[in-house]
């Protein structure tokens, strides 16, 4: 099926939205401003470790969100994996069909665009690249590009880096639960942990303040871990508040998903306090395009998830029901309560 792309769009000389990007009153950028002087948390990974654990925490349970430095990623294989993202969005329209992916068989792999479903529904201002990186028995490469050549030692080298901050976080983020440095990750699923690599591409928007790259959400993912190039975007909920994320060259966004929020914390310190989800969104530029690299940390679909019985007794129960990755991902796509 011939599906509109955003990008094609974007060059084809548009100068008024289509109704179906035009959010609602309360959503545009241009009704919602966001506040400035307020920063998001940036923690070095070069600190000692303790005051790593406790900012980690902190910012986890304060904000479900921030920027990671001092990660051990080179810059230039940062750099790389952007280069060879734009390579393939550069690449002649019909090479890019040939990726593209059909939803409608449950998969998401592959070049994609969301359509709308009917006519009130709102779309964002988006094309996108989808594809596993982790673990080897859920990567097809066949789904991924071939083009530009190195796309794929590019990102099998990511995705080993990856993987490596993807445990030391969340043996981070246990320690700061007053768990064992495994707990998170042997609930998560241990080895069989995912990696995908969601490549957003966000074309210049003709009208940018009534249009949203991405609508406000919280990411099914356990944590993600984002690049993004150097046009800003990305707006982080806070107290009421869109907080706007500035360009920081070479560190990792890092965001809370819904797998691991509401931990309840065991020891009498933080009793009440929670990981938080983040809530994000972005916005698109004029004249510039934004694009950005979602790596997503997720458990397989069989793990069950649920919060750990150490962490709830009878005065504070789980907010939400123990349930397989499966079926949450079901619910939430559904728009079903969890
Ligand atoms: C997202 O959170 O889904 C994307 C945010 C971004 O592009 O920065
Ligand atoms: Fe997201």
């Amino acid at each position: 099926m011939e599906v509109e792309r955003v990008e094609a769009l974007s060059y084809g000389g548009l100068h008024e939205l289509p109704a179906q990007f035009i959010r609602p009153a309360h959503e545009r950028p241009e009704n919602s401003k966001a506040v400035e002087g307020v920063t998001v948390p940036v923690v070095s990974l070069s600190q000692p470790h303790d005051v790593v654990v406790e900012e980690i925490f902190k910012a986890c349970s304060e904000w479900g969100f921030f920027l990671l430095t001092d990660h051990g990623i080179e810059p230039s294989l940062i750099g790389r994996v952007k280069e060879v993202g734009e390579e393939f969005f550069k690449l002649p329209q019909k090479e890019k069909e040939s990726y593209a992916n059909d939803p409608s068989t449950g998969s998401f792999e592959g070049y994609g665009t969301k359509m709308t479903r009917n006519l009130d529904e709102k779309v964002e201002w988006v094309d996108y690249y989808f594809h596993f990186m982790s673990p080897p028995s859920r990567v097809n490469l066949d789904i991924w590009p071939k083009n530009p050549p190195s796309y794929r030692g590019v990102t099998e080298e990511y995705n080993m880096e990856l993987l490596k901050i993807t445990n030391k976080l969340l043996e981070l983020l246990s320690e700061g639960l007053g768990l064992e440095r495994k707990v998170l990750k042997s609930c998560l699923g241990g080895d069989e942990i995912e990696l995908e690599m969601k490549i957003n591409m966000y074309p210049p928007c003709p009208q940018p303040q009534l249009a949203l790259g991405v609508e406000p959400h919280t990411d099914m993912s356990a944590l993600t871990l984002l690049v993004p190039n150097d046009v800003p975007g990305l707006q982080v909920w806070k107290d009421g508040n869109w907080i706007a994320v500035d360009y920081f060259p070479n560190a990792l966004f890092v965001h809370v998903g819904d797998q691991i929020e509401n931990t309840k914390l065991p020891d009498l310190k933080h009793d009440l306090i929670v990981i938080a989800k983040l809530q994000c969104q972005s916005l698109v530029n004029k004249e510039r395009m934004r694009m950005s690299w979602a790596v997503f940390v997720v458990p397989p679909h069989e793990a069950v998830i649920g919060t750990l019985p150490e962490l709830v007794d009878e005065k504070n129960p789980a907010k939400y029901s123990t349930k397989t990755y499966a079926e949450y991902r079901y619910r939430k796509f559904n728009k079903i309560p969890q």
